[in-house]
């Protein structure tokens, strides 16, 4: 049985999340799910979830929810996440995240809600479409909090476009702690250093994301074919000049390379670009690392998804850790607030 050992009870209570909106990119991998596998679930108590909850912020299809959700699990653990050490699960298994997001609703402002620059930036964009936009966008936040809190979480490993909703979590924590008693641990961010920003191939001055139906030419997906990764590392779009230096503002497509090709390689992408004398070389070489990278998780994911028994048990063993974790928080926080005996 999975559950049977204690999980690492020395270190940090760890949380992270990622959303099963579109297929995880070498953005997730090298930002975010590497970080995971080589330092957070080894220094401490960490959980790892598939956040499907927040997927239905946006239009959705079930049946391709279902399936990102069921992908995106396998890839945690053909990256190297190992249930052994840490706890992988998807967050609708675990009743007490919509539980406990009703009452960071109650103590949330709907002004602090409506500031966070992601709910803006996505309610323009629908706007300018014409499209509607779901209250649990809004809402967003608050299950975001509720995820987090709900563990005593100590650190929150996530991209800097995420630090906002970090913030908020804080806030939210220290205004219940005070109106209601002790209830929930202040957690706070931490950062990865390397790559922080993988952004899109095509269009380098905005983030690899994942979102959306149509599969992007200028984003590199983890289970992308080595031949296709070639391709689109290959046509990245570069910027004036011919020589290859390392200038993030004025060269944002030749840095994005050398950010790239230094995370492959846990190099330094300054460094890297004196070893360069033309765009094609260095867009060969950052080919091939990110291939070589990935390789790895795709053969594992491609195991892992003819054993499909065996991811199973694995998410249905986390979220029973998982609830046992939360239940007891979740239910002080009910009590506090005057509910439940
Ligand atoms: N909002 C995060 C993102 O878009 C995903 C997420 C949801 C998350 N709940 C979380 C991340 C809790 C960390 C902790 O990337």
């Amino acid at each position: 049985m999975l559950g049977s050992r204690a999980l690492g009870a020395a270190g940090p209570r760890v949380f992270s999340g990622v959303q099963p909106t579109g297929h995880l990119t070498l953005g997730n991998y090298l930002g975010a799910m590497r970080r995971w596998v080589e330092v957070d679930q080894r220094r401490g108590d960490a959980l790892f979830c598939v956040v499907d909850l927040h997927a239905l912020t946006v239009e959705h299809d079930p049946g391709r929810v279902r399936r990102l959700t069921r992908q995106a699990a396998t890839l945690l653990l053909a990256a190297g996440l190992e249930p052994e050490r840490c706890t992988v699960f998807v967050q609708s298994h675990v009743d007490e995240h919509a539980r406990l997001s009703y009452l960071m609703e109650c103590t949330a402002s709907d002004g602090e809600m409506r500031r966070m620059v992601q709910y803006k930036e996505k309610v323009a964009q629908r706007a300018a479409r014409g499209e509607s936009v779901r209250l649990s966008l809004l809402t967003y936040p608050a299950l975001m909090a509720a995820d987090i809190l709900a563990y005593g979480t100590q650190e929150v490993p996530v991209g800097a476009d995420q630090a906002q909703h970090v913030e908020l979590t804080r806030d939210l924590a220290v205004r219940f702690n005070q109106r209601y008693g002790e209830t929930f641990v202040v957690p706070r961010a931490t950062h990865p250093k390397v790559a922080e920003r993988v952004m899109d191939l095509q269009e380098p001055t905005s983030k690899m994301g994942k979102s959306g139906q149509e599969r992007k030419t200028g984003v590199v997906y983890v289970l992308d074919e080595a031949e296709v990764v070639r391709k689109k590392v290959m046509r990245a779009v570069t910027d004036g000049g011919s020589d290859v230096a390392y200038e993030p503002e004025e060269r944002p497509g030749v840095a994005n390379l050398l950010n790239v090709l230094a995370a492959c390689t846990e190099g330094d992408p300054r460094e890297l670009a004196g070893a360069y004398g033309s765009y094609g070389s260095l867009k060969k070489d950052t080919a091939d690392a990110v291939v070589e990278v990935l390789r790895p998780v795709r053969e594992r994911h491609a195991a892992l998804a003819a054993d499909a028994g065996y991811v199973d048990s694995v998410l249905r063993d986390g979220a029973e850790r998982a609830r046992a974790m939360a239940r007891p928080r979740v239910d002080a926080a009910y009590r506090a607030v005057g509910l439940l005996a």
